[in-house]
């Protein structure tokens, strides 16, 4: 059959005609051919190493047998590594270069379900939970103070929790309001943050009666009573001349659980170490 042009583009008709309307014959572009011929191929390659036959195994296939293996070859080396910290002390799995990442990773996906909701993520601190990755401490920055504060908790319902009290000199009548306020800012004098000058002078004796035995005498805090350093710029419960006040006026009191009857011995070890290297562990 002699081809047939279509008047209006000058493209060859199929000869295929329904009620006038002709079929123009517009082969596909060559490229779009020639990747479909690819594919084609690479699929015949392809079926050859991963065949999609059920039961035909490929060049490249991983049985679950071996995949089975390679979990449990993890699990082994993972019990390995618990089985050495159990049996280490602190500073031995500290200084372990091997065991590093280990605790590292462990120690982070613990303390990412434990311990962020209250420490915030990674343990950078939000007011009145401490942070801890700065190298301030308040019940001791050792590996032993740490695993302790964690094993036991701090004004925990455990007995050997870590407990101490600053007295509320306010709500107990201990001191009056202008007593407590001078107090106070003799408290933001001792970090250099703005204060009455004169009402500091007062509050100093005020002060070394009623406060450097906890605080220490130019406030530099004491870790075995978990009294904050007022020397430094570093707030629990923050350093507004207010939130100083009504802090002397009726203290809170930081509650920390304590863990080690939820979490085990390994757990608890690993923790430790990683909370130390999370800042300035001493
Ligand atoms: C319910 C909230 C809460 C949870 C959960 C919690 N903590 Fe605490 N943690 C606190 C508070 C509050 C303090 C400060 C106690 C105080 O005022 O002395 C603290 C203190 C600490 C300290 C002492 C910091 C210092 O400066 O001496 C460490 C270490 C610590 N937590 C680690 C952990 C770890 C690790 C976990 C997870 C296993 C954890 N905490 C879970 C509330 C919490
Ligand atoms: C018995 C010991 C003790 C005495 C005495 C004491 N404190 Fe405290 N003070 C503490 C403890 C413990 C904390 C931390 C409370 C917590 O962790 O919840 C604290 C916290 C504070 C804070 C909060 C610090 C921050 O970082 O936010 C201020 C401010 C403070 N004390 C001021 C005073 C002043 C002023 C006096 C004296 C009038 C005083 N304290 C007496 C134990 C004491």
């Amino acid at each position: 059959m002699a081809t047939e042009r279509d008047e209006l583009t000058g493209a060859e008709t199929t000869g295929h005609e329904w009620d006038g309307l002709k079929e123009l014959n517009n082969p596909l572009p060559r490229w779009w051919l020639y990747i479909l011929y690819a594919s084609i191929v690479a699929s015949v390659i392809y079926s050859f190493f991963v065949p999609p036959i059920p039961g035909v195994m490929g060049v490249f296939e991983t049985t679950r047998a071996v995949v089975r293996q390679d979990i449990e070859l993890a699990r082994d080396a993972q019990s390995a590594n618990l089985e050495r910290i159990r049996l280490a002390s602190l500073q031995e799995i500290r200084d372990d270069a091997s065991l590093r990442d280990f605790v590292y990773s462990g120690g982070s996906s613990v303390f990412a379900e434990n311990c962020a909701p209250c420490h915030g993520p990674g343990g950078a601190g939000v007011p009145g939970y401490p942070a801890l990755v700065d190298d301030v401490w308040l019940w001791g920055g050792t590996l032993g103070d740490i695993h302790d504060t964690i094993a036991y908790g701090v004004r925990s319902d455990d007995p050997d929790t870590r407990w101490s009290e600053m007295i509320a000199f306010g709500r107990d009548d201990v001191l009056n309001h202008s007593e407590i306020e001078d107090v106070s800012h003799y408290v933001l004098s001792l970090s250099d943050t703005d204060n009455d000058r004169e009402a500091a002078l007062r509050g100093e004796v005020i002060y070394a009666e009623n406060c450097a035995t906890c605080h220490g005498d130019a406030g530099e805090g004491d870790d075995l009573l978990g009294a904050p350093a007022l020397n430094d710029h570093l707030w629990l419960y923050g350093g507004t001349l207010d939130e100083v006040i009504s802090q002397v006026d009726n203290p809170k009191h930081g509650v920390m659980p304590a863990w080690h009857e939820r979490l085990d011995d390994t757990t608890i070890k690993m923790l430790s170490v990683y909370v130390h290297t999370l800042g300035g562990g001493q």
